[in-house]
């Protein structure tokens, strides 16, 4: 069965090219734009000497290199008090080779990047990284602290090999954006929900190679492609809250693999109107986790939205191995769809997990259409509700682990060490793009 993960790994990159709409990334190299122009925040008065705010330096550099040219911030440690909020230029890049300690306590984006098009955010040596100190929050109980970083109305883009660790709140959101990739980043946060490791509410984007420590949340988007993600004690993926007017198509998540997480994979809405049309979840890989696959569309977590129900439609669920916490107490299929928007056509094939507590477990479907598991076939869409107890553990359920699975999860009260990005997010699979640190390009 591990054989099927790694053919799909060696398929993907054509497979890739399927799903999402154009191509993605900045239209210009960043050596090009550093050959036209470097601004570097020393020069624009900078200091890495951990205490003065670097705030300043990283808008004025970026304010003369905008129009086509690379911000660059060498290693070394640097303090961040104020807020960045970088808007408008074309054909830039900023490239973070530095680490940047919060000072500031405002809310906010601590880096806001917004109107602009062929940009890159990267580290030359893959160990550039932003240290939230989200944990001085959290220990008062605040989640409403700022988030690290934010791309608006950005199209074009690339941001690879940084780490962003303990996010007071969110780490990192994309909204409306285009033409976007994502790659080789590790975010570390702290173990409680709010923290969100990625969002996603844009158009025609490719995230792959991240490890994430928490909750990977999408939004009104097309074209998503998703894929070797590793969950090291996180929230897992989702996809949610979804309310009125959810328009979602075209998702791929695939090569995720998910340690001792809330769930590999879940849906979350309660009410609702809109669809999610023409989701694969391919390639999935747990242990530990509380649920697995979970679609649960009265989710009582959420008040309940307007409308009845979002669509689900064309979702398939493919090649899914391990093992689940306790599958007596939350089975590892749960497709729990609305009554008044039952899903149709949903998938599920060569999916064998088992538990790791007791000898049985249960599968729960509820209104939901297609084959595979408790699923109803025909099309009639009625109503209905069944689950399956399931007594024998399915044949070729075992699959490997990661070797730096966390063995306790990151405290909320604490600091918390930024890590090296890893070499691999999938078992077996190594990234796309090798790491920045690893080639020769510099700045
Ligand atoms: C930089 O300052 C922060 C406090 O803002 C401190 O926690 C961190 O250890 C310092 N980094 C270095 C390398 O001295
Ligand atoms: C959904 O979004 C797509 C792409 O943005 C758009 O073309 C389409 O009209 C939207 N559909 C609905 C029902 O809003
Ligand atoms: C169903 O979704 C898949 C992607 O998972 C897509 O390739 C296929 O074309 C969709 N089928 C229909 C009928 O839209
Ligand atoms: C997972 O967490 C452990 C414990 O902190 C850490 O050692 C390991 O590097 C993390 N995994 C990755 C891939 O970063």
């Amino acid at each position: 069965m591990f054989i099927t993960s790694l053919l799909a790994i060696g398929l993907a990159p054509l497979l890739a090219a399927a799903q999402l709409s154009g191509r993605v990334g900045p239209t210009t190299p960043h050596a090009t734009k550093a050959a036209h122009k470097t601004c570097s925040v020393l020069d624009y008065g900078g200091k890495a000497d951990n205490t003065t705010d670097i705030g300043p330096a990283i808008s004025s550099a970026w304010d003369a290199c905008k129009s086509g040219g690379v911000v660059y911030i060498p290693p070394g440690n640097y303090a961040l008090e104020t807020w960045v909020s970088l808007t408008g230029g074309t054909s830039t890049a900023i490239c973070m080779d530095g680490i940047i300690y919060r000072t500031g306590t405002e809310g906010g984006n601590m880096i806001f990047i917004e109107h602009t098009s062929d940009f890159e955010l990267f580290s030359s040596t893959s160990k550039g990284a932003v240290q939230g100190f989200g944990y001085v929050f959290h220990r008062e109980g605040s989640l409403t602290g700022p988030r690290i970083l934010r791309l608006y109305e950005v199209t074009d883009f690339s941001v690879h090999d940084l780490a962003l660790v303990d996010s007071p709140s969110f780490h990192f959101s994309m909204d409306t954006c285009e033409n976007g990739e994502v790659y080789n980043m590790a975010i570390r946060g702290g173990n409680s929900g709010g923290l969100d490791g990625i969002d996603v509410w844009s158009t025609n984007v490719w995230v792959h190679d991240i490890e994430v420590t928490n909750k990977d949340e999408c939004s009104p988007s097309q074209n998503i492609l998703v894929e070797s993600i590793y969950c090291n004690w996180s929230g897992g993926c989702a996809m949610g809250s979804l309310a009125a007017d959810t328009n979602i198509s075209d998702v791929t998540y695939r090569n995720v693999y998910t340690w001792s997480s809330n769930q590999m994979y879940m849906v979350k809405s309660n009410g609702g109107s809109g669809t999610v049309s023409n989701l694969l979840l391919q390639n999935f890989i747990g242990h530990g986790n509380a649920y697995s696959l979970d679609i649960d569309q009265a989710w009582s977590s959420m008040e309940t939205a307007a409308g009845n129900g979002v669509q689900l439609d064309n979702i398939t669920i493919t090649n899914w191995k391990g093992t689940e916490a306790d599958g007596a107490q939350r089975g590892p299929i749960k497709v729990n769809c609305a009554s008044g928007a039952p899903c149709t056509d949903i998938t599920i094939e060569d999916f064998a997990m088992w538990t790791e507590e007791g000898d049985s477990q249960w599968y729960s479907c509820e209104n939901a259409y297609g084959s595979g598991a408790c699923l109803k076939d025909g099309d009639d869409y009625t109503t209905y509700t069944t689950t399956m107890t399931v007594t024998a553990a399915p044949s070729g359920y075992s699959a490997p682990t990661m070797a730096s699975d966390l063995s306790t999860a990151f405290r909320t009260g604490m600091p918390i060490p930024i890590p090296a990005i890893p070499t691999s997010f999938y078992p077996g699979a190594t990234p796309y793009s090798s790491l920045a640190g690893a080639q020769s390009t510099s700045v």
